[in-house]
Order: structure tokens, then C-alpha cells, then sequence
């Protein structure tokens, strides 16, 4: 069974699109088989694999207002083994009002169980919003990773965010896990970022990831091209630190199954 990661935040704006998109894709280059599904009705994930209007088929909204089986709404990117859902912006209002207010919050965990054993990971890129869909992405989730852009109030609104996800963890999804923080749009040469980044790191001691993400043009370059940073210069800052993430989410996985082992010699001992 795939690792099910969200990509989460209240805040708009933070990175989490392009992280969705560039880290699934470096995860992909690695060799690990990844779908990627968007769980946000702004729709970004389509444009940033070049589809337009007419190319999607179906998406998460068939799937929460038709019962559309997910499979049939997984489209191919570019790469072999990095596909993706879209959120199908282009719907009518009507039915995309009925997708943000959708009560059955574990609508996205029994579709996805549906599908999990064909990938090795899953990413789920929220809405800048607590309401349901974030909520629905949250109870299909083993993991999250939240990006915090380098700026002045990067951890303001973050408590509001902590507690959702506590209450949410002890009522749905106990085994509800912070993969990690991730700095998003850094600019190391700057005082205030440096200032930001110990701050961060001070208050969610051990729980930031090393990987940082620059401020790098080729990621703001990626609905343009209609592909991710590493299609469109592999050499780039911006592709380069999301492959550094991939790395380490997955050593990180690596560790954790080593421990999950030892433990389980000491008991057998
Ligand atoms: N590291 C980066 N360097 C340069 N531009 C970036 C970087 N990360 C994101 N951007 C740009 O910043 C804007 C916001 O990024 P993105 O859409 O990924 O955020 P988001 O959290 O998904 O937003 P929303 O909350 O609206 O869904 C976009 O225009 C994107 O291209
Ligand atoms: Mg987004």
C-alpha cells in the first residue's frame, strides 16, 4: 500500500501547488510510481501538466457528486510513473458548490483505499482552507507536509492550523503523521529570511525539513510550460530542492522501517 501524503495549509499562497506538482514529479524520477490529486476546485494541478479544458475526462468532483470510480479518473502526465486526478475546475458552479459541501468526510480515504496498492505514494494538494475538502484530504492521510513561506508571519494562523489537526486526529485518524515543515520561497541572501528560517526552526524544533525551497523562477515557470521544473531545466535551483525533499522523505521512510524493525527483534528477543 502507497504512502498517502497531503500537502496542506490554511494559509493561500504558501507553496503548496508547486510543491505538490514538483515533489511528486522528483519522486517519480526517482522510480516510485506517484499519482498526484488535487483536491483544490481552483483546478491548478491540470495547467501545470498542460490540459486544457476539453482534455479532462473527470475528476474529484465526479468522484464526490456522480460516484465516479476514481481509476477512471487518473490521467498520464508526461512522465511514466507520475499521474494525476484533477479537481475539474471546469464544471458548472452548481456542482462545485456541492463538492465544497460535501458531509461525508470519508468520501477521498475510500477511494483512494481503492487504488493505493497501484503507487508508491499518493499526494494530496489542499485548498488554502480548513473547510471539508482539506478535511476529507486529511482523514485519507497517513502523512502531511506543510510548507511555510519565508516571510515575516510565516507561523501566524499556524496554531489554528495545529489544533484543527490534533482534534482531527484524535476524532477520524489517529495515525495522522507531520512528515514535515517545509520553507518555501527562500532567498538566503536576504536578513529577514534568516531570521525566518531560526525562528521556524526554533519553534517546530526537529520537525522542519533540512531541504529548503528557493525562490526560483523556473517554479513560478511551471503553468506556463505545463510541466514541472524538472522537465523544464532538471539543472535549476527549484528542481534541484525538490529532488533534495524527495530524497529525504523517502530516507526518512527508510529510517523508519529500520526502527519499526529493530523493535520488532528486541521484542522477539
Ligand atoms: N519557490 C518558488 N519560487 C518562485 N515562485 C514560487 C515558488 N513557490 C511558489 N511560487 C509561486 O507563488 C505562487 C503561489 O504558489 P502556489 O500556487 O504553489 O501556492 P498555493 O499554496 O498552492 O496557493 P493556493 O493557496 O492559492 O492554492 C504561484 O504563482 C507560484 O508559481
Ligand atoms: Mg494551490
Amino acid at each position: 500500500m502507497g504512502e498517502i501524503i497531503a500537502i496542506a495549509s490554511q494559509k493561500g499562497g504558501v507553496g503548496k501547488t508547486t510543491t505538490a506538482v514538483n515533489f511528486g514529479a522528483s519522486l517519480a524520477q526517482l522510480g516510485y510510481k506517484t499519482l498526484l490529486v488535487d483536491m483544490d476546485p481552483q483546478g491548478s494541478i491540470a495547467t501545470s501538466f498542460g490540459y486544457g479544458r476539453y482534455d479532462i475526462r473527470a475528476g474529484i468532483l465526479e468522484v464526490f457528486t456522480k460516484n465516479i470510480p476514481i481509476k477512471e479518473c487518473i490521467h498520464p502526465t508526461e512522465m511514466e510513473l507520475f499521474h494525476f486526478v484533477p479537481s475539474n475546475v471546469w464544471s458548472d458552479e452548481v456542482d462545485r458548490k456541492s463538492l465544497i459541501g460535501a458531509t461525508n468526510n470519508s468520501i477521498l480515504r475510500n477511494s483512494l483505499n481503492e487504488i493505493s496498492d497501484l503507487y508508491d505514494y499518493i499526494i494530496i494538494d489542499c485548498p488554502p482552507s480548513l473547510g471539508n475538502l482539506t478535511y476529507n484530504a486529511l482523514i485519507a492521510a497517513h502523512s502531511m507536509i506543510v510548507p511555510i513561506q519565508c516571510e515575516y508571519y510565516a507561523l501566524k494562523a499556524l496554531g489554528r492550523f495545529l489544533k484543527m489537526t490534533r482534534n482531527l486526529k484524535i476524532e477520524h485518524n489517529p495515525e495522522l503523521q507531520y512528515r514535515g515543515f517545509l520553507l518555501t520561497m527562500v532567498d538566503k541572501r536576504n536578513n529577514l529570511s534568516k531570521r525566518v528560517i531560526n525562528k521556524v526552526r526554533y519553534t517546530l524544533q526537529g520537525l522542519v525539513f533540512e531541504t529548503m525551497i528557493p525562490r526560483n523562477i523556473r517554479l513560478a515557470e511551471v503553468p506556463f510550460y505545463g510541466k514541472p521544473a524538472y522537465l523544464i531545466d532538471r539543472t535549476s535551483k527549484g528542481a534541484q530542492s525538490y529532488l533534495n525533499l524527495a530524497k529525504e522523505v523517502v530516507a526518512q521512510k527508510v529510517k523508519k522501517t529500520e526502527e519499526k524493525s529493530d523493535d520488532a527483534a528486541v521484542i522477539a528477543a
